[in-house]
């Protein structure tokens, strides 16, 4: 670990971001906008995930986003992949060593409500591990009992909802169910995620505010809608459909994040 650590330090030179943001599929267009960049392939750095996901770059982007120091990740390790809910706990200790305390998570997603249709972006504010896995199992320390009460960081969410405010973007807010994939939902998993209480649904994202969390960071996440949710259209579902969908939510997603985040300097 401390060898990665060494290593993106060596990459970073005099950059010391405090603030990381995970890019979830079709939304690699953010890491376009950091300004002042260096790319660092995550295959430079040991424990940073190799991703087989199309749709997900598999880079670090360190520069600024409207004057703040980030780091920007395109690509994540999902728990589908391999079936370890742990993929990007490496990969956020190193993060965590080069000292950022605050990470902002994005997602495409599913959504639940006909009022909140693809290219809608909805606010994470709770979550549902409907998954059976968990990032921390095998964890042996006491640590490993992670308060989850208020994991969405209400100071950093609410600056997203001025953020959103002041571009004059919608933002949406609701609760997300983390299922594990590949597949997609059947109808019947959707309408037990409505009676739950979920607004969307998605395949990752929840391990990584999990491990997070483990690791004292601050946290905010997002979803971009690229489908209403399993049997709620006549169609089937598809990764196209999430790669297509996702750009457009996206742009959205891209101007809160970056006001947002211009503020955290
Ligand atoms: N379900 C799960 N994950 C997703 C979906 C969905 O409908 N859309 C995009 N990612």
């Amino acid at each position: 670990m401390q060898q990665s650590i060494d290593i993106l330090k060596s990459w970073l030179e005099h950059r010391r971001p405090k603030i990381a943001v995970v890019l979830g599929s079709g939304l690699g267009s953010l890491a376009d906008e950091v300004a002042d960049a260096i790319s660092i392939p995550y295959s430079e750095i040991p424990g940073f995930p190799i991703s087989g996901v199309t749709g997900h770059s598999g880079e670090l982007r360190v520069g600024t986003l409207s004057g703040t120091p980030v780091i920007v990740l395109s690509g994540r390790a999902h728990y589908y992949e391999h079936g370890n809910a742990a993929a990007m706990r490496p990969a956020l200790e190193i993060l965590a060593g080069v000292g950022v305390d605050t990470l902002f998570l994005t997602n495409a997603a599913g959504s639940l409500e006909t009022d909140m249709p693809p290219g809608s972006v909805m606010l994470i504010t709770d979550h549902i591990n409907f998954s059976g896995s968990n990032p921390l199992f095998g964890e042996p320390s006491d640590r490993r009992f992670v308060g989850l009460t208020q994991a969405y960081d209400p100071d950093l969410s609410e600056r997203l909802e001025r953020a959103a405010k002041e571009t004059d973007t919608e933002l949406h807010k609701g609760v997300y169910m983390w299922f594990s994939g590949p597949s997609f939902e059947t109808p019947a998993e959707i309408r037990m995620a409505g009676v739950f209480g979920a607004n969307a649904v998605g395949m990752s994202t929840v391990p990584e505010v999990i491990i997070a969390r483990f690791l004292g960071m601050r946290v905010a996440a997002c979803s971009v809608i690229t489908n209403l949710a399993a049997g709620m259209t006549g169609g089937e579902l598809s990764h196209q459909e999430t790669k297509d969908m996702a750009p457009l939510g996206g742009k959205r997603l891209a101007s809160i994040l970056k006001t947002a985040i211009g503020g955290l300097g």
